[in-house]
């Protein structure tokens, strides 16, 4: 199939192209670069040894969407276009609700008129707010708790009304839980600009000597160790979830949803302790304040990805801190080092 990726220069993006091209698909990426590098769009192409067509601009933007759909012929989509940043979301709400909501409306439209009617949505755990219980299966209540979360929650609504009224959308949203690590060959990984808000790239970023110590945001939750436990799943893994919903796109009309996750949880000491083995780094660490807005426990019930679309992650937390130290260290200041 010919897949257009939007916010394919992105650390999800670039994962999943590398995955379609190998399973033997085509890919059109599209990104504005607010929070990505064309680098790594260069560095696609030096994993699959594929020209890959890429096109600078905004999901926001109809013309420039419809444009992307008249050059290429497109079967379907996979949208990771969005701002995702839960703390920042909380302070500019309306920057939030505008980028990620108009995008998503403004595509599904140019796709309507293009005759384009398959797509596979980024979505997230977040969508699940602070679960009743653990492990979280698609049919627990839906509460987003930042305005971030509530564009996810907001995005499967409207696809899920856009395919009840017309049949011919066939539409498959994946709940991530925590992506973290980078593809085996170092080239591509996450690159957050400026402080990372995540766990994992802030680790990496002081096994490479680029921060003092991590922060370790409360220990006093109820769990094994006291501190925040995660469902962490491998970009790569993800990355494979989403050429598995693609192939199954056809499978039923309509809109459904799954979690891509583990199925495990990883507490915060055990994550760094994980990544100091893997990288052979001591992680200097301090237990502080709780961060407002945390939930003490979130991890997946992978199990309906399992038995509807044949997918199962397969790699460890221990791969993802060894992947990610390679990428790291291989490129201490990210894509514009
Ligand atoms: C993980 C754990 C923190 C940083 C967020 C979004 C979610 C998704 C993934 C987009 C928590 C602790 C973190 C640090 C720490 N993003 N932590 N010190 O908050 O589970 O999920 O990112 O879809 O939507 O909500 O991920 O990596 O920020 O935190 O102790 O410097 O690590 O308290 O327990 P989170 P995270």
């Amino acid at each position: 199939m010919n897949v257009l990726l939007t916010g394919g220069a992105g650390y999800i993006g670039t994962h999943t192209a590398v995955a379609l091209i190998e399973a033997g698909h085509d890919v059109v990426l599209l990104d504005a670069l607010h929070n990505s590098h064309a680098e790594a769009v260069r560095r696609v192409e030096r994993i699959t040894g594929r020209d890959v067509a890429f096109h600078v601009g905004d999901c926001a933007d109809p013309a420039f969407v419809a444009k992307v759909f008249a050059e290429h012929r497109i079967d379907a989509v996979v949208h990771c276009a969005g701002l995702k940043a839960v703390g920042e979301s909380t302070e500019q709400p309306l920057r939030y609700y505008r980028n990620n909501i108009d995008a998503l409306l403004t595509l599904c439209e140019v796709m309507q008129v293009a005759g384009v009617h398959r797509m596979v949505f980024s979505s997230s755990a977040t969508v699940y707010g602070d679960p009743d219980r653990v492990p979280i299966t698609e049919d627990m209540p839906l509460r987003a708790v930042n305005p971030y979360g509530a564009t996810k929650l907001f995005a499967e609504q409207i696809l899920t009304d856009l395919a009840a009224a017309s049949p011919e959308w066939h539409v498959i949203s994946l709940r991530y839980f925590n992506p973290v690590g980078a593809h085996v060959s170092g080239l591509i990984g996450e690159d957050p600009g400026g402080v990372p808000n995540n766990l994992f790239p802030y680790i990496a970023q002081v096994a490479a000597g680029r921060r003092e110590k991590v922060l370790v945001y409360g220990d006093d939750y109820d769990t094994p160790d006291g501190t925040g436990v995660r469902d962490y799943l491998h970009v790569t893994d993800l990355a494979l979830g989403h050429v598995a919903a693609i192939e199954h796109l056809g499978d039923a009309p309509g809109a459904r949803a799954y979690n891509l996750g583990s199925g495990a949880g990883t507490s915060v000491l055990e994550a760094i302790a994980a990544f100091e083995r893997a990288s052979g780094r001591e992680i200097p660490h301090e237990v502080v304040a709780r961060r407002p807005g945390d939930i003490a426990i979130c991890y997946a019930d992978p199990s309906a990805a399992r038995r509807d679309l044949g997918w199962k992650a397969a790699r460890t937390v221990w791969d993802a801190c060894a992947d990610a130290w390679r990428w790291q260290s291989a490129n201490p200041r990210g894509f514009a080092g």
